[in-house]
C-alpha cells in the first residue's frame, strides 16, 4: 500500500508507536488520519501537531459501539477507511499472579479491540474491494514476554488472529499485516526499565531499542510490500526460526538470558 491519498485511521495514536505512524502516514501523503485514543488531550495534541489531514477522535477500543461508531463516521466524513491501525495496547506485568481483571484487561485491548475494529471496518472494505488492515502485536505474539504472561498470551492470539484475517480475506481484496516489534522506547518500555522490570531488562538485552519512528519507517516499507509479518527489529526472525526448530534449547537461551540478569 501506498500512503498518497489514503484514508487512515490509527488507535492508540496519541503517543509512542500510534502517534509516530500517524505522523509518518500524514508526511507520507495520506489524505486523512484519524488520531484516536483513550486519552482526548494527548490525541489532540498529536493531531494539532500533525495539521489539518488529522483530527482526534477519543475512544475506548475495547468498548465495541464506540468502534462501530469511530468507522461509521470516518467513512461518512471521508467515503471509506483505507487503512486501519489497530495499534492500542497494555502491559499488564506479573505471571499467573495476576487477577481476572488483569488478564481481561491484556485480552479487550490486545486481542477483542481487534476483533471489534475488523468486524467494524471490513464490511465497507470488502464492498469496495480492498483495505489494509495493520495490527500491532509485538515480537512477545512470536517469541515470549519474560514477566508478563498476560502480554505474552494475548499478543500471541493477536498475531493468530491476525494471521486468521489474511488467509480468510487476502483473495478478497484485504491485506493484513502485523507489525511485530521488540524494544521501543515508548513509556510502555521506558517506565519498566526505569522501574527495573525484569521484561523491560530482557527486551533492552536482546536487541536495540528502537525510537517509534524508526518502527513507523518499518511499517511503512511493510506495507509497501504488503507484507504480512512486519519486523522492525530483523533480528526477531533468526529468534523465530530458532524457537521453531529447537524449542527446548531456544528456551534454554532465554532462560540463561534471565539468569545473567538476575544474578
Ligand atoms: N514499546 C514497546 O517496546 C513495544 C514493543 C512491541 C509492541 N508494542 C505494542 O505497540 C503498541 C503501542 O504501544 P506503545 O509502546 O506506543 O505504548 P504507549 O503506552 O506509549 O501507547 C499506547 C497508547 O494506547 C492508548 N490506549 C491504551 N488503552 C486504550 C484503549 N482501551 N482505548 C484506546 N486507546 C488506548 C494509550 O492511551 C496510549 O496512548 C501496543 O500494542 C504495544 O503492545 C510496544
Amino acid at each position: 500500500m501506498n500512503l498518497t491519498d489514503r484514508i487512515v485511521v490509527v488507535t492508540g495514536a496519541a503517543g509512542g508507536i500510534g502517534a509516530a505512524l500517524s505522523r509518518r502516514f500524514a508526511a507520507e501523503g495520506a489524505a486523512a488520519v484519524v488520531v484516536a485514543d483513550l486519552d482526548p488531550e494527548a490525541a489532540d495534541a498529536v493531531a494539532e501537531g500533525i495539521g489539518p489531514v488529522a483530527h482526534a477522535i477519543a475512544l475506548d477500543v475495547t468498548d465495541e459501539e464506540q468502534v462501530r461508531d469511530l468507522v461509521a463516521d470516518t467513512e461518512e466524513r471521508y467515503g471509506r477507511i483505507d487503512l486501519f491501525c489497530a495499534n492500542a495496547g497494555v502491559t499488564t506485568g506479573g505471571g499467573v499472579e495476576v487477577d481476572d481483571a488483569g488478564w481481561d484487561r491484556a485480552w479487550r485491548v490486545n486481542v477483542l479491540a481487534h476483533v471489534y475494529s475488523s468486524r467494524a471496518v471490513l464490511p465497507g472494505m470488502l464492498a469496495r474491494g480492498g483495505g489494509h488492515l495493520l495490527h500491532t502485536c509485538s515480537a512477545a505474539g512470536v517469541l515470549t514476554a519474560v514477566g508478563d504472561a498476560a502480554y505474552t498470551a494475548t499478543k500471541h492470539a493477536s498475531v493468530g488472529f491476525a494471521e486468521w484475517l489474511a488467509i480468510t480475506y487476502r483473495d478478497r481484496g484485504i491485506r493484513v499485516s502485523a507489525l511485530c516489534p521488540q524494544g521501543v522506547d515508548t513509556p510502555m518500555l521506558a517506565d519498566g526499565l526505569a522501574e527495573g522490570h525484569l521484561g523491560a531488562r530482557v527486551v533492552a538485552a536482546s536487541g536495540a531499542v528502537l525510537t517509534p519512528d524508526q518502527v513507523a519507517e518499518a511499517a511503512v516499507a511493510g506495507l509497501a510490500e504488503e507484507r504480512f509479518l512486519i519486523l522492525p527489529h530483523p533480528e526477531v526472525a533468526d529468534y523465530a526460526r530458532r524457537r521453531a526448530e529447537d524449542p527446548d534449547g531456544w528456551q534454554a537461551g532465554m532462560r540463561k538470558l534471565v539468569r545473567r540478569l538476575t544474578r
